[in-house]
């Protein structure tokens, strides 16, 4: 009997499904079921509103070095059921196992990190313009928080907005993405079982819809200061045009088209496994996954069939065993990518696999790891003579899909890595300081890695995208405080008496018409 989970509202679990009911499937083996999920509804997004607004203050009281305590206790307790939950992520949403401890062990970083800034929160004290009177800046938390994720992180990425959110003396309104509420469920559990309180972190499970009819009404009431969303940027318009209604200003972690470029001077076996791990590790589906390869003409030849030998010759299935990538999230993103595959033209050359789209007995892959039937599995799709005109230059294709493109100037190179208008990740591989520099100048995207993939940012670094990438939030290490606090600025007056700023000031004379002499020095 797989569990039954629902939405948690003020640490209590609820037992109604006004939102219907829904089983969450194993991707790799869609007959298995992982979890009974009764959903809540917008009324439920509102309830958890509320009972987040009643106990944010008592929460903002407890002193930030004991809320950085709870997180340490957080971290604590999710390094202890790593494996546990590592599981869970496979069963869930179908990541290798190795990639599944890798995105555990972001939770503990993003814990580790936010640990000692409980006894930081800095403020800054500032000189006045005048005597007898001191200025100083706070940081003030937010207040609630409506935080609305997608399944390819399940824990981790809600982990960046979750542990400084709290920290910072706010509650949180939680909706994990409808394919993975088992781990949405388990992660609250986890922060519950540390220490913060039910009304601190409040769990909605429920769709789509009903989610943002739920987030309407809350901002409508005064019952939500700050929104997160990491999805799509089509869904992170809406949420921005939202927000932006209310005067807010979400963090908003959109899609991307990672620009992976490949200089003529770079080592190409290291760009083709910084190819092969960011076009087809997670089936495709990070946001910092390869969107599109561009490759110098001198060494575009040798660097595509390098790709598609490594391709090939790469372990895909079952995602308990040791491969390259296992099926795709859920169903919604296997249908999508079927049609993403339909944005193959005629001047295109695919290459990557023994065929095309879903892998299975019709369409067979040698070296398939498991069974093919039992999941979503796709065959990897390298596609070479994609121009700046094609729709697979301009879409965001979530899946195991690279487009290549070629370049001959640098000036073209930088156009293709710019011109599909996202701006998240992008990775340059060269072995000339210099092509490194200039990259990093003129390239649009938030991130940048040299000789390295466009996957694999560290937990402290700061995360997020330009253009339809997101509004240029950042989550992660420091720069994420900016998203969860405000700044309250403070000026003391002990004078005795008013002094009035830019009129009561004293100046200082300088001596007018002052010239040097002329002598020799
Ligand atoms: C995402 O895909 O939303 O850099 C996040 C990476 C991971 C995080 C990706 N550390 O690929």
């Amino acid at each position: 009997m797989p569990r039954t989970i629902a939405s948690i509202v003020d640490g209590r679990q609820r037992d109604d499904a006004p939102g219907g009911r829904m089983t969450s499937t194993n991707p790799a083996r869609t007959d298995e079921a992982v979890a009974e999920v009764l959903l809540g509804d917008a009324q439920t997004f509102e309830d958890a509103c509320r009972a987040a607004r009643a106990a944010q203050p008592g929460w903002a009281a407890v002193p930030a070095p004991v809320r950085g305590k709870v997180i340490a206790q957080v971290g604590r307790l999710v390094e202890e059921n790593k494996e546990a939950l590592s599981r869970l992520v496979t069963q869930e949403v179908g990541k290798p196992y190795a990639e599944s401890l890798g995105e555990v062990q972001e939770i503990i970083d993003t814990c580790d990190f936010f640990i000692g800034e409980g006894r930081r929160l800095y403020g800054q004290t500032v000189p006045s313009e005048m005597p007898d009177k001191q200025l100083f800046t706070f940081r003030v938390p937010v207040g609630v928080a409506a935080i609305i994720t997608a399944g390819n992180f399940p824990v981790a990425v809600p982990s960046w907005y979750l542990v400084p959110a709290i920290l910072c003396g706010n509650a949180v309104v939680w909706k994990p993405a409808e394919y993975s509420p088992a781990l949405g469920d388990a992660l609250a559990r986890l922060f519950h079982a540390g220490g913060v309180p039910g009304g601190v972190l409040n769990v909605v499970q429920a769709e789509g819809a009903a989610t943002f009819e739920g987030l309407e009404r809350a901002l409508e009431q005064g019952l939500v200061d700050k929104v997160g969303f990491t999805g799509s940027s089509a869904v992170g318009s809406k949420i921005g045009e939202l927000c932006g209604r209310h005067l807010q200003n979400p963090c908003l972690e959109l899609g991307g088209k990672n620009p992976l470029v490949v200089m003529d001077d770079a080592d190409l076996d290291l760009a083709v496994e910084g190819a092969l791990f960011s076009g087809f590790g997670t089936a495709g589906q990070r946001c910092t996954s390869l969107g599109v390869a561009v490759v110098h003409e001198d060494v575009h030849d040798e660097f595509v069939s390098r790709l598609d030998r490594a391709a090939r010759e790469a372990p895909i299935g079952d995602p308990a065993e040791d491969v390259l990538y296992g099926p795709m999230l859920h169903e919604r993103f296997a249908e999508r990518f079927e049609e993403w595959l339909g944005l193959i033209e005629d001047h295109h050359t695919v290459l990557g696999s023994s065929a095309t789209g879903r892998i299975g007995s019709d369409q067979p892959r040698e070296g398939f790891v498991g069974d093919p039937e039992a999941g979503l599995f796709y065959h990897p799709t390298i596609v070479t003579g994609v121009t700046k005109e094609d729709d697979l230059y301009t879409t965001e294709t979530f899946g195991p899909i690279v487009p290549v493109t070629r370049f001959r100037t640098f000036d073209e190179a930088i156009a293709l890595a710019n011109d599909h208008g996202y701006g998240l990740s992008s990775a340059i591989y060269t072995t000339n300081p210099l092509h490194a520099l200039r990259f990093r100048e003129r390239v649009t995207a938030g991130m940048v890695s040299v000789n390295n993939s466009t996957s694999g940012a560290e937990a402290h670094l700061p995360f997020g995208g330009n253009g339809k990438s997101g509004n240029g939030s950042r989550q992660s290490g420091i720069w994420v405080l900016d998203q969860f606090t405000r700044w309250q600025s403070m000026n003391w007056d002990y004078a005795g008496k008013l002094q009035k700023a830019q009129m009561d000031v004293v100046g200082i004379e300088a001596v007018k018409d002052f010239k040097l002499e002329e002598r020799a020095f």
